[in-house]
């Protein structure tokens, strides 16, 4: 495919601005970039790269703010058709709405249907790649991976195993749990830029056999992450405590069963031990913070500090989250961090919905980041979607102050257009 440039506001970020703060960002007022075979070739001044492609056909987004794509790091597609569901806390808001939508998806007509209306709406909103939990029928992973597959898109998901404290017919067992993941690995990991992960819901509804069993196949598929949920309720721990009474902790569930290691995905992480946090430190795994579910739910709030010593990605945990949009996501990551004392800067909320998040999904070769060699995902944003966040950003003195107000007050009218593997798709 021939060269193509696409001009606009430039944000690459070289460094970690939790480590070295601003310096870790590169702003271009007029920047460009070169795309060639769905790859990003070179990052530059407009002039730079015009001078040095002048046959290079252009796409110029203006004042826009070009991106790479957002990376929401935990949702669940399935529960698209009931984000916004009234009055729950954890148990009861999966008993209630979840675990009743999610028996839909044995139906693989439903499935592929919510799959695509899912795919439609979060590219929409300008994420470009996601990691979900499916339900436990095979044919929920076949949706979201054809649906995935027929965008082009960079995704990752796996079947939810569960064989304990869910409802009659959302219930596999340890050997199906095995044997059904085992064929999906087979049939989708590694295949175009899909990935599979080995995916136990949580410690409440498998059994130690069912864990273990996971654990097995983990261990035979090491190039595959694994994802699951960690500490997101007190009653959820409480729970936790008195059907494992052997286990140090929450964590300890899926470490004695063969379940932690730099490929283990743990979603929310917001009530820890010390004994957990170090052991995720020291294992090398990573944390997903999923900030509007955590106030939606009433979970509490999480610890960004954490950032420091644990690689944390950002997710919307659709539904469980109250949105689709990382904008969305930061703004309440920004509002969860003041309430424990911290203000994240808007390089910080940004670096975590992009870097952040490849990095917790093991993908900062591929994703994230605007340099050559990276995958073309884009996202660009107009910084003055509408006229509340059109007047702030007026009086900006610079591109961290542009952008804040989209960060805060943006959703998908923000999103000019999205740029999927080097081809506009929005
Ligand atoms: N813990 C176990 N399952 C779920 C889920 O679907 N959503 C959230 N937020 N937490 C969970
Ligand atoms: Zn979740």
């Amino acid at each position: 495919m021939a060269d193509h440039l696409i001009l606009g506001q430039t944000l690459a970020f070289e460094g970690d601005p939790f480590e070295v703060g601003l310096s870790a960002a590169r702003h271009e007022r007029h920047g460009a970039i070169l795309v060639r075979d769905g790859v990003i070739v070179a990052i530059d001044t407009a002039d730079a790269l015009r001078a040095t492609h002048p046959e290079a056909p252009i796409t110029d987004y203006g004042e826009a703010l070009i991106l790479p794509g957002f990376i929401d790091a935990h949702a669940h597609y399935p529960q698209t058709a009931i984000i916004a569901s009234w009055g729950k806390r954890l148990i009861d808001w999966l008993n209630t709405y979840t675990f009743p939508e999610e028996m839909r998806f044995g139906d693989a007509d439903y499935a592929r249907a919510t799959a695509s209306r899912y795919f439609d709406l979060t590219l929409a909103h300008g994420t470009t790649t996601v990691a979900s939990y499916c339900t436990i029928h095979p044919e929920s992973v076949e949706a979201y991976f054809a649906e995935a597959q027929a965008r082009c898109l960079r995704a990752l998901g796996g079947k939810t195993c569960m064989d304990r404290n869910a409802p009659e017919g959302l219930k596999d067992d340890v050997q199906s749990a095995y044997d059904d993941s085992k064929a999906l690995v087979t049939r989708w990991h590694g295949v175009d830029r899909l990935s599979y992960v080995v995916t136990p819901r949580f410690s409440p509804t498998s059994t130690p056999e069912q864990l273990a069993a996971l654990g097995v196949l983990w261990g035979e598929h090491p190039d595959c992450l694994m994802q699951t949920h960690l500490s997101e309720q007190t009653d959820e721990i409480a729970w936790v405590k008195s059907l494992y009474p052997e286990a140090r902790d929450y964590l300890d569930t899926y470490e004695a069963h063969g379940l932690l290691g730099p490929g283990a995905v743990f979603g929310h992480a917001i009530h820890l031990d010390p004994r957990e946090i170090d052991r995720l430190t020291e294992t090398g795994a990573s944390l997903v913070h999923c900030p509007t579910s955590n106030t939606f739910i009433g979970s509490g709030l999480f610890d960004m500090g954490l950032a420091q010593q644990i690689r944390v990605g950002l997710a919307t945990d659709t539904g469980g989250g109250s949105s689709f949009s990382m904008l969305r996501t930061m703004a309440a990551a920004y509002e969860v961090a003041q309430l424990r004392g911290r203000a994240l800067h808007p390089a910080e909320l940004l670096w975590l919905a992009t870097v952040g998040s490849a990095r917790a999904l093991r993908l900062e070769d591929k994703i994230g980041r605007l340099a050559p060699g990276m995958e073309a995902d884009l996202v660009v944003l107009d910084l003055a979607s509408t006229p509340a966040i059109a007047q702030r950003a007026d009086k900006a003195d610079d591109i961290w102050e542009a952008v804040f107000p989209t960060i805060m007050m943006g959703d998908d009218r923000a999103v000019q257009a999205v740029w999927i593997n080097g081809v506009p798709r929005q």
